[in-house]
Parts: C-alpha cells; sequence; structure tokens
C-alpha cells in the first residue's frame, strides 16, 4: 500500500495525486463576458452536476499567481455563463481555450469557434458543442487557503445538438453526446466508447436505491 499523508506534501503533489486519481473528470468548457465586453472561454475538469430543483451545477477555479481566473471575476461582474459539454469534434478548440491569454482577447474568436446568441443570458453560445447550458450564478464558494474558488450555478436553459435528446422521454443518448473526459497527467483525455450496464440492487428486504 502505497499512503501518503497531505500535510507533508506540497500543493503540487496534493494535486498531482487528486487530480490524477479522481478521474475520470467531464469538462466544462465556459463562456463568460468581461468587464471590457469580450467574451471569455475556459475549460474546468473540476466540474459536476450539484442537483435539481432547480437543475444546478458547479465547477472549481483554482488560483493562477494566487489570483482568482478571468472566468471567476467575469462572474463576479456578471453572475451569468455557458456551461458546454466538450467532444471530439472541439476537443483542440477546447484545448487553445485553456492558454493563459491577455486580458481583453478572446480565446472565443483565437480559437474559431462559431458562437450564437444565449436565450436567458448574456455570455454567447459556441454552437459546434454537443450541449450547451446557459446558467446563472447561485453562489461563489471559497475554500482552501489558496483559495479555490467554487462556482454553483443554475441552469436556466438547456440546448442540444440535433439527434442527441429524444424529446418525448427526455433521454440523452450518451453515444451521441460523446462527450471527452479528463485523465491523469497535464494532457490525458479519455472517450466514452467502453460502456456497460449495471441495473439496480435487488435484494430482498431492502428498497431499491431511488438515485
Ligand atoms: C481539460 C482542462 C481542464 C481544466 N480544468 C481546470 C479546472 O478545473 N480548474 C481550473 O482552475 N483550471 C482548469 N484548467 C485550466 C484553465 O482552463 C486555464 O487556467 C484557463 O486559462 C483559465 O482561463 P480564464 O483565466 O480565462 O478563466 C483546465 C484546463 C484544461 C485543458
Amino acid at each position: 500500500m502505497s499512503s501518503f499523508d497531505p500535510d507533508t506534501l506540497d500543493s503540487k503533489q496534493q494535486y498531482k495525486l487528486m487530480s490524477s486519481t479522481i478521474i475520470p473528470r467531464p469538462i466544462a468548457l465556459v463562456t463568460t463576458i468581461g468587464a471590457d465586453d469580450v467574451p471569455n472561454a475556459a475549460p474546468f475538469s473540476l466540474f459536476n452536476m450539484v442537483g435539481v430543483e432547480p437543475p444546478m451545477l458547479m465547477f472549481s477555479l483554482t488560483p493562477r499567481a494566487g489570483n482568482i481566473k478571468d472566468t471567476g471575476r467575469n462572474i463576479e461582474l456578471l453572475p451569468e455563463f455557458v456551461v458546454h459539454i466538450v467532444d471530439e469534434n472541439v476537443k483542440e478548440k477546447m484545448n487553445i481555450c485553456s492558454a493563459d491569454f491577455a486580458h481583453g482577447v478572446s480565446e472565443i474568436d483565437f480559437a474559431g469557434f462559431r458562437t450564437a446568441p444565449s436565450v436567458k443570458v448574456r455570455p454567447p453560445r459556441l454552437i459546434e458543442c454537443p450541449a450547451q447550458f446557459e446558467c446563472r450564478l447561485i453562489d461563489i464558494v471559497k475554500v482552501g487557503r489558496r483559495p479555490n474558488h467554487i462556482v454553483i450555478g443554475e441552469v436556466v436553459m438547456l440546448h442540444y445538438r440535433e439527434g442527441i435528446v429524444d424529446e418525448a422521454k427526455y433521454y440523452v443518448d450518451a453515444g451521441k453526446l460523446a462527450p471527452i473526459g479528463r485523465l491523469e497527467g497535464a494532457g490525458m483525455y479519455t472517450r466514452i466508447t467502453d460502456r456497460f450496464r449495471m441495473n439496480k440492487p435487488d435484494i430482498p428486504g431492502v428498497p431499491a436505491t431511488s438515485g
């Protein structure tokens, strides 16, 4: 067994162990609008669903040189954003958006993304992405000593590329959504091409799990 006491590790060592173990992680490509009105896009894999009623999601911003990243600063100014799911078609463009561009430079234009206006929020949608969730900020929670900023949003509109959702059943075809996920190290990713089914447990006298 290999065991580690985080109190004996520096932040890079902690990050390497955590981010290479909690895998695969979904990727949120988040658009926001800055103070200069320039739209911004950046990917975040410390990302997940929070719950429903209303539908909510979260992603976490690690600090850059002790400061909150542009995405967080933009959301503090205009509490709206769009979360996009990333597939293979947009993976290179997503990667370009992770570069540390100067303020006022739009990663969206640089990466060559096509955009469309959102319905309920101001930041634009990246229409090549298979799913686009328009969000309004619920809260930004600061955690840890650095600190990290957890952005929690309410999903106020959901958009999907044609053919991904069975609209009568609200069934999302995972194979057609085809998200990529983040794995270990600086550049490893995965596909969801190796899925399997496991039904809810059927244990006599024990109610089936509901979630
Ligand atoms: C796939 C991927 C996932 C990433 N996940 C995160 C993350 O969860 N949190 C974070 O702070 N940065 C993450 N980054 C780095 C940010 O995308 C990067 O710092 C970006 O420049 C932030 O842009 P901004 O300053 O415009 O907000 C990730 C990068 C990539 C390529």
